[in-house]
């Protein structure tokens, strides 16, 4: 295994540095859009939350890889595609799983944030609403700073889940650390070990990322 590691070792550094950049930008964009959704998911206007509850119900309900390979595959025959950027190589392909994965994530992630607010005693709002605050001042000041306890958690868990997820990317041919392996594997038949392999650098970006949302976690919730 050390002589495989020592052989293809470009091929797996190439593969992680690819599964971390999908990873990084479908966890940022799909933090911030699922933010905007658990907001509407929770609006006053019906309409608005509708479609907010369809576009989460439809997401979680259908598999990860017919969504990235609808944006992929399907979406340009109907003339939707993304294109090339010269000086960035294959950006299609990147930005066709950032894209699949950040809208996925996007419905979990505003799962999480409904659930962590509305678990918080409904009594709090009205206890905050009754000594004069505005709604708005309540959820900011007395219900959210409760709710992230409930959230940061279960966010720390959707990253990992993420980075683990995007493996998929590989059916688009983006050179990520599976679609790397399997390059290996095509080459030196090696299955079991280029899967451990495969297998154990996932677990460290899984477990040093897990550890550094829960150090963050920690200073975030201090003192309360
Ligand atoms: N693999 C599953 C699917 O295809 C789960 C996706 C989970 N995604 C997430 N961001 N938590 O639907």
């Amino acid at each position: 295994m050390a002589k495989l590691i020592e052989r293809y070792n470009s091929f797996f550094t190439e593969g992680i540095v690819n599964t971390l950049i999908i990873a990084a930008f479908s966890v940022l964009f799909g933090a911030i859009l699922g933010t905007l959704m658990a907001s509407l998911r929770m609006c006053r206007i019906p309409p608005l939350r509708w479609i907010a509850v369809a576009y989460i119900e439809f997401v979680r309900g259908t598999p990860l890889m017919v969504q990235l390979m609808f944006i992929f595959y399907g979406l340009p025959m109907i003339g939707i595609t993304i294109p090339n950027i010269p000086w960035i190589p294959n950006f299609s392909r990147f930005a066709a799983g950032i894209v699949a994965m950040s809208m996925n994530s996007c419905a979990y992630v505003a799962e999480i944030i409904r659930s962590g607010i509305q678990a918080v005693d409904g009594g709090q709002m009205e206890a905050a609403r009754s000594v004069g605050f505005s709604s708005g001042e309540a959820m900011r000041l007395v219900v959210l700073p409760q709710a992230i306890r409930n959230i940061l958690p279960a966010l720390g868990n959707e990253f990992v889940t993420v980075i683990k997820e995007s493996s998929i990317v590989s059916v688009i041919g983006i050179a990520d650390l599976m679609f790397r392996t399997n390059d290996v594997i095509a080459v030196t038949y090696k299955n079991l070990e280029c899967l451990a392999v495969a297998a154990l650098c996932y677990f460290v970006l899984t477990f040093v990322s897990g550890r550094a949302v829960s150090l963050a976690e920690r200073k975030l919730s201090h003192g309360k």
